[in-house]
């Protein structure tokens, strides 16, 4: 299968680009940087290719190609709908694709969408827990906080009620490559902060894939902190237990839900650093009996399973190949 990816000079544009350089059915056609252009990729020499333009690469597309979009949200939305009458098929990262309801954008993204219309067609792509459908041609690919978040407390909700409490963890490889005062190495060593709190982007997708997997509305209060680590997240989510529920049980219906994927259920509390550069999740979960309370846990490394890995899993699934080809 050919692919493009546009935005090869970010982090998840790179991680794509590691991943796919590898993978036994891709072949990169042209990977996108307006900065880089005509610069090599250094991320995989093997290749011998440069960075094209962003609107080279869309000239260039056609039924035969499948398109990441490592961009940002605002220009995923534009360019998705231009892939696609193109004949492409399309994995976007961003959140441009990830919400069923337009006007949720204004809100959580600060944009109008200009093509609310495919906001029905997008497919919401963890594999493990939402089949593909066969026509799929657009794959709204989750967030990195969603991915632990989702992976972690959906196959909890049978055992528990009422709304749910995350707090996420990220290292700064999740804001991007964009130069900011607030993620300079001297404002995020050694410390650690709470950011966009009660209007993080990630709330509104986690609250919509568990209300579809509970059958009922489920809400989320969520904070994310930033570590001063590069790459990794974990969550730890808070659920109100239902009587009698145990520990062993929320660990059975981990079981149940991951097995023969890359989704490690351990129990002990998750670590990031035993998931780093690879596609794996550890997930677990522990019943704090005193106040009935449920916590749950999931680690990932945000630019392989939270972004890149993730992307890939859901290219698979389109072209009908296992999911985790070129991830083992
Ligand atoms: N970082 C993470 O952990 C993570 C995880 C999951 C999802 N995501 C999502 O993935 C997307 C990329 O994130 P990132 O962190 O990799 O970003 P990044 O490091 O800031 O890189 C952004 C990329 O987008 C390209 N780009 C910027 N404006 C563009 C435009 N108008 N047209 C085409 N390309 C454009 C840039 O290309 P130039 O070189 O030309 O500037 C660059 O390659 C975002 O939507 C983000 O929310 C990120």
């Amino acid at each position: 299968m050919e692919v493009l990816v546009f935005g090869a000079s970010g982090y998840s544009g790179q991680e794509l680009v590691r991943i796919l350089a590898r993978h036994p059915n891709a072949r990169i056609a042209a990977a996108t940087s307006d900065r880089e252009a005509g610069r090599p990729i250094d991320v995989a020499p093997e290749l011998g290719l440069s960075h094209v333009r962003h609107d080279d690469a869309s000239a260039m597309a056609s039924r035969d190609h499948v398109a990441f979009l490592a961009t940002p949200a605002e220009t995923s939305a534009e360019l998705a709908p231009r892939l696609l009458d193109r004949g492409a098929r399309v994995v976007d990262l961003s959140g441009a694709f990830r919400l069923s309801d337009p006007a949720a954008y204004r809100e959580w993204y600060g944009f109008v969408h200009p093509k609310p219309e495919l906001l029905a067609e997008a497919h919401y792509g963890i594999p493990e827990l939402f089949a593909m459908p066969p026509t799929t041609r657009l794959v709204a690919n989750p967030g990195c906080y969603a991915t632990a978040s989702i992976l972690a407390v959906a196959p909890l909700l049978d055992l528990t009620e009422g709304p749910v409490i995350i707090d996420g963890k990220s290292g700064t490889t999740g804001a991007g490559k964009k130069a900011e005062e607030a993620m300079l190495f001297a404002e995020v060593a050694e410390n650690l902060r709470a950011y966009r709190v009660g209007k993080h982007q990630h709330t509104p997708e986690i609250e919509e894939a568990l209300s579809i997997r509970a059958g009922r509305e489920v809400k989320v209060s969520f904070t994310a902190h930033l570590v001063p680590m590069r790459r990794g997240i974990l969550v730890t989510a808070y659920l109100r237990a239902k009587p009698n529920v145990a520990t062993r049980d929320a660990l059975g219906a981990l079981e149940r839900a991951y097995a023969g994927t890359m989704v490690r259920v351990v129990d002990r509390p998750p670590e990031t650093q035993r998931v780093l550069n690879t596609n794996g999740t550890e997930v677990g979960a522990h019943l704090d009996a005193r106040t009935s309370t449920l916590i749950a846990f999931g680690a990932i490394d945000n630019l392989v399973r939270g972004a890149a890995g993730q992307a890939v899993q859901n290219m698979n699934a389109m072209i009908g190949l296992p999911i985790e080809t070129g991830l083992r």
